[in-house]
């Protein structure tokens, strides 16, 4: 097992929570969160993360109060357009998972293509921003695609239908961190989830930096990934 996750995904959760502590608009802990995303982005690259996933939008976070999610639009926008040249400079390559709801505002939608034309090139980490992302709705999409394949049935194998799924290429998540101390997976990337370590750092997800990551990333290390085998060296015998 490597050392370090090569993929890396985060639930970027309890803004609202934060700011409710504080008093404050909810909307107050959306925009401390991007300290955070930033942090993290640069603590996963130095770390050695080859794929950093973040959560940031729910296709069932459609369902909160429309000034809510008018101002989640706004500070992505603002959020994804300032951010773009340290992006760039760092070797990040971005990317969009989802995106497909016409409620997104189009300069936002073009502002996504912008900075994943911007950074396609780059080799450093490669960031993906679920963004109106729902596991299931991928996994449909998937099996849509390839009945509009025409593939027979009998030969459709998990490689195969993964092939289908957006960006195909993404490895499987190893780890997943899901801060607000909430333990559930609501929606995230059903498919590549499938074998990942989970953990679930209590703190609220604008108090959450680099040094928390990075045990989180530890806790990874110490974590016995079986795969449904059997714990190495011993072949299963009590050692
Ligand atoms: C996560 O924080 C951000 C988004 C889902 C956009 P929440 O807004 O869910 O914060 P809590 O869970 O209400 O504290
Ligand atoms: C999941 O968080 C979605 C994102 C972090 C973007 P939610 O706060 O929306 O999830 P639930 O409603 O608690 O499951
Ligand atoms: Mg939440």
């Amino acid at each position: 097992m490597r050392a370090v996750p090569r993929h890396v995904a985060c639930v970027m959760d309890g803004n609202g929570r934060w700011a409710q502590r504080r008093s404050l608009p909810r909307t107050a802990g959306h925009r401390a969160a991007e300290t955070t995303v930033i942090d993290i982005i640069e603590a996963a690259r130095a770390a050695g993360v080859e794929w950093l996933s973040l959560y940031a939008f729910s296709t069932e976070n459609w369902n909160r109060p429309g000034a809510e999610v008018d101002y989640l639009m706004r500070l992505v926008r603002r959020v994804v357009r300032k951010h773009a040249p340290l992006l760039l400079a760092r070797g990040i390559r971005c990317r969009f998972l989802g995106v497909a709801d016409p409620r997104i505002p189009r300069e936002l939608a073009r502002d996504f293509d912008d900075l994943a034309a911007l950074t396609a090139d780059n080799r450093g980490m490669t960031l993906t921003v679920a963004f109106d992302h729902g596991g299931r709705r991928d996994i449909v999409e998937a099996a849509r695609s390839l009945i509009r394949s025409r593939t027979p049935a009998d030969e459709v194998t998990e490689r195969l239908f993964a092939d289908h799924l957006p960006f195909p290429d993404t490895p499987d998540v190893d780890l997943v961190i899901r801060t607000s101390g909430e333990q559930r997976i609501s929606n995230f990337m059903l498919w590549q989830v499938a074998y990942a370590e989970w953990v679930f750092p209590e703190v609220l997800w604008p108090d959450f930096r680099a040094p928390e990551f990075l045990a989180c990333l530890r806790t990874y290390r110490r974590r016995d990934r079986r795969f449904g085998g059997v714990p190495p060296l011993t072949d299963g015998d009590p050692s």
